[in-house]
């Protein structure tokens, strides 16, 4: 089987979106130090390019969960494979996902890392499929809306190829 790719959001589209994200959060946020939380590993590229856009004093960390299983962790929320290393005590955190879907992995992250005591804690997300939402997510910085297709690309993987792609795309596949 093969797989054909359609241009969803071009690479140009996302780098004007994250220049115009990375404005509104600095108009937020002042001189405030921020920590960036990239979930690995879908945000790697969004991350590289949007601290570049942000500028000021910034902190950078990640974390990677593991697929949800009927075990969880200790906390009861998450499953790390990889924690972070920082801690967000006292910290403005942003964290910074490539897509939301359901919101199960948001909504999760959310609970624990609140457990850990930021200053405050917000989330960016270069997509989100509201259509697929089933569980409550916050986003507070949306670089696009998209259907609930699957999509590939800027980090986005299927079976984990796609990822270096330089905009998002949406598979077809083909007998
Ligand atoms: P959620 O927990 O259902 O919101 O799923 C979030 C995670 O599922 C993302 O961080 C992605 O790793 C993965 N995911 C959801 N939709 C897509 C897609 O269209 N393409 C690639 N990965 C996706």
């Amino acid at each position: 089987m093969t797989e054909k790719l359609d241009v969803l959001i071009s690479a140009e589209k996302i780098q004007v979106r994250l220049q115009e994200l990375a404005q509104q959060v600095r108009e937020d946020y002042g001189d405030e130090p921020l920590l960036l939380v990239g979930i690995l590993k879908g945000s790697y590229q969004l991350i590289s390019d949007f601290s570049r856009y942000l500028g000021g004093e910034v902190k950078i960390d990640f974390a990677q969960i593991s697929s949800y299983g009927e075990g969880t962790t200790s906390s009861g929320l998450v499953r790390f494979k990889k924690d972070l290393d920082l801690s967000l005590e006292g910290e403005h955190v942003l964290i910074v996902e490539d897509i939301v879907d359901t919101g199960l992995t948001l909504n999760h992250l959310l609970e624990l890392f609140q457990t850990r005591r930021p200053a405050s804690m917000r989330v960016l997300t270069l997509l989100s499929k509201p259509a697929a939402r089933a569980y409550p997510a916050r986003v507070d910085y949306l670089g696009f809306e998209i259907d609930d297709v699957f999509v590939v690309g800027y980090g986005l993987d299927y079976a984990e190829r796609y990822r270096n792609l330089p905009y998002v795309g949406v598979v077809r596949s083909q007998p």
